[in-house]
């Protein structure tokens, strides 16, 4: 999508971090927005420091887990705004702890919000967007997480993994529709991404396996990798330009290029060093579609 302005945007986990850096640099584009949190205090105090900047922004206090209050939210930001044509699918929840020593109430949490609020957000805005016939970007916020791992956040690094998928299925199903799909895949950013998830996490879902990010005693703003991380709005500039630009993989940090390169390789150097019976080939050619990737 070149031309931004004027347009409409929703933006789930608006309320902080990343999605508020996203509604923030797309508001300074002239799109109006509509952030979401469950966070109703914050999510209304980060409109507020948007509209003093006399941009145009909506708080909307939605809960991306729960499937039936989408459709009244979708409503009201069309009543209010008008036709949403960028969808950002950003509210998530961290924890860290060995994979094995997650509970149920770990995993239903993680995936419900991480993996259930993206296709919950898909669900409802996508069959609009293509009613509307006007076109339109979605962008999913994975993770470099969604990547590839060195252990200790299992039921994290699954829910960003399914979210790649999520991502590059719609890009491959959406093309004809005239909507492009971006999959966001930051490394450390500042964020209240941490003091988040302790405040959503409902206490019917007490039971955990995870351990504290940041040991107890020790400030989260004193740690090297807060110190050093990039800040929302370094985000959403890149998110603004992979809309601009319909860029597939939104990255944000080049130091992870030596892990990329090195999981690629071992991908596929464990493929089986034999012939292949050409009439299997053919037979696969749908599957063996490259275009996605190689497409600019
Ligand atoms: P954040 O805490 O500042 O923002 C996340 C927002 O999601 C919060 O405002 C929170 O209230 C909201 N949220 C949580 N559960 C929700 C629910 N059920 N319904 C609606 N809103 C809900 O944290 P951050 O870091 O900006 O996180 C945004 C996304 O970025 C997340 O998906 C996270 O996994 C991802 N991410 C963050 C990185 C980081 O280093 N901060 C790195 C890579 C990805």
């Amino acid at each position: 999508m070149r031309d931004l302005r004027g347009k409409v945007a929703f933006i789930t986990g608006g309320a902080s971090g990343i999605g508020l850096g996203i509604a923030r640099t797309l508001a300074r584009a002239g799109v109006k927005v509509a952030i979401a949190d469950v966070r109703a205090a914050a999510v209304e105090a980060a409109a507020a420091s948007i509209q003093q900047e006399g941009l145009e922004v909506l708080a909307v206090v939605l809960d991306v887990s729960d499937r039936a209050a989408w459709p009244a939210v979708a409503e009201r930001v069309e009543r209010e705004l008008g036709t949403v044509q960028v969808l950002c699918s950003n509210a998530g929840v961290n924890f860290v702890g060995a994979t094995q020593n997650a509970t149920y109430d770990d995993w239903d949490f993680a995936l419900d919000i991480n993996l259930g609020g993206a296709i919950n957000a898909v669900r409802t805005f996508i069959p609009r967007m293509i009613a509307h016939g006007k076109g339109g970007h979605v962008v999913i916020t994975s993770s470099v997480s969604g990547l590839f791992t060195g252990g200790g956040a299992g039921v994290y690094v699954t829910t960003k993994f399914a979210l790649v998928g999520l991502a590059e299925s719609l890009r491959a199903d959406l093309k004809s529709a005239g909507i492009g799909a971006s999959v966001l895949l930051p490394g450390p950013v500042q964020s209240e991404l941490f003091e988040s998830t302790l405040a959503v996490r409902p206490p019917s879902l007490a039971a955990t396996g995870s351990v504290p990010i940041v040991p107890p005693g020790v400030a989260r703003e004193a740690t090297a990798i807060y110190k050093t991380a990039l800040t929302g709005d370094d985000v959403g500039a890149r998110v603004l330009r992979g809309i601009e630009h319909n860029d597939l993989y939104i990255m944000t940090h080049p130091e992870i290029r030596p892990v990329l390169e090195a999981r690629a390789r071992a991908l596929v150097s464990a493929l089986p060093d034999q012939a292949v019976d050409p009439k299997r080939i053919e037979a696969s050619q749908p599957l063996l579609d490259t275009s996605l990737y190689t497409a600019g």
